[in-house]
């Protein structure tokens, strides 16, 4: 029945209303905090392309993700800063690295709290590529594979609750289960970064953790934007190779593919609203263009209604907070 029978807003007229009517809420039990753990004693750097956001040495790292527990927030990510790099990366299987001392000294402080290490080469390569670099500049897939398994398995045996590799390779999440469970660790989830595009808005993220690479782009390994029905083939072939969860990234400029993503493959799927997309809201706040809490819960909903079971964000311990 159409107007005047038919009136929508009679279900918007009050809060109370509104409210039982609400179709998407938001919960800090959804919410993964990702942070920068840097070597180092008593370090807390600003990263100043994302206020609010600091590289943190190992004994901050652990007093923040307590913060985080606190405000009933259940996992952290973490991303680990060395303090040397090399060609091939070899920092980010070292059972001394720093992602693994901060996992072991954050699951020791917070036992029930589950930490997501994110798993890729960048962060350690002295040319900030993903994987193997071939004398001619291109990335070699399959050589790349082994160093990730390492890295998976050294990162198991300090204590990760979930491993996430965001590298892009082929075959990685097969490689990495297939490490895994010759380690016994069968039970050790993977949340896979399945759709993840070569994007502008991680341009923070980089300047974070010195990751940017030292010559060309990520275009041959990660996604070019405008592929959607790529997105759900990569997120189909991870789930066949034994992803536990999936993910897309970025979040906002991929709202549709978080939706196809969802509904073709019924898995529990992550969202990361990425360092860029944080930023641009805190700039937007700070000059007084926008209200950052209003600007922040609603893009949060967004991405949750978009069909994002877990959003990966900046911006949790803020949103928690609000959500109280
Ligand atoms: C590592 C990695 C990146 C991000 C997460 N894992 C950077 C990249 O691929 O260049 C970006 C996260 C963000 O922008 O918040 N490969």
């Amino acid at each position: 029945m159409p107007f005047p029978q038919t009136r929508l807003r009679r279900l918007r007229a009050t809060r109370a209303v509104r409210g039982l009517v609400r179709e998407t809420r938001l919960d800090a039990g959804d919410f993964v905090y990702p942070m920068f753990v840097a070597h180092g004693i008593d370090r807390r750097e600003p990263i100043v392309a994302m206020p609010g956001v600091d590289r943190l040495s190992i004994a901050h790292a652990v007093a923040e993700t307590g913060d985080a527990q606190q405000l009933g927030i259940p996992a952290v990510l973490l991303f680990g800063l060395p303090a040397s790099k090399d060609e091939e990366g070899s920092g980010a299987w070292d059972d001394e690295g720093v992602i693994q001392l901060a996992t072991r000294a954050i699951k020791e402080a917070h036992p029930e709290l589950l930490v997501v290490t994110d798993l890729c080469l960048c962060e350690y390569t002295s040319h900030g590529h993903c994987g193997v670099v071939r004398p001619d500049g291109s990335v070699d897939n399959d050589a790349t594979l082994e160093l990730l398994a390492r890295t998976a398995v050294s990162q198991a045996r300090a204590g990760a609750d979930v491993i996430a590799p965001s590298d892009m390779m082929d075959g990685r999440v097969g490689a990495i289960r297939a490490a895994l469970d010759e380690e016994d660790h069968v039970e050790t989830p993977i949340l896979a970064y399945s759709a993840k595009f070569a994007s502008a808005f991680y341009g923070p993220f980089r300047e974070a953790a010195d990751s940017a690479p030292a010559f060309g782009d990520r275009r041959s390994y990660q996604m070019d934007p405008a592929n959607g029905n790529e997105a759900v083939r990569e997120a189909q072939l991870d789930a066949e190779e034994g992803a536990d969860i999936l993910m897309v990234k970025p979040a906002l400029p991929y709202l549709d593919l978080i939706r196809r993503v969802k509904e073709t493959t019924a898995m529990p799927l992550a969202a990361y609203n990425v360092s860029g997309e944080y930023a641009m809201l805190k700039a937007a706040a700070a000059a007084g263009y926008l209200d950052e809490r209003s600007a922040v819960l609603e893009t949060l909903t967004s991405i949750r209604r978009a069909g994002a079971d877990i959003v990966i964000t900046y911006h949790a311990k803020d949103a928690a907070q609000w959500l109280r």
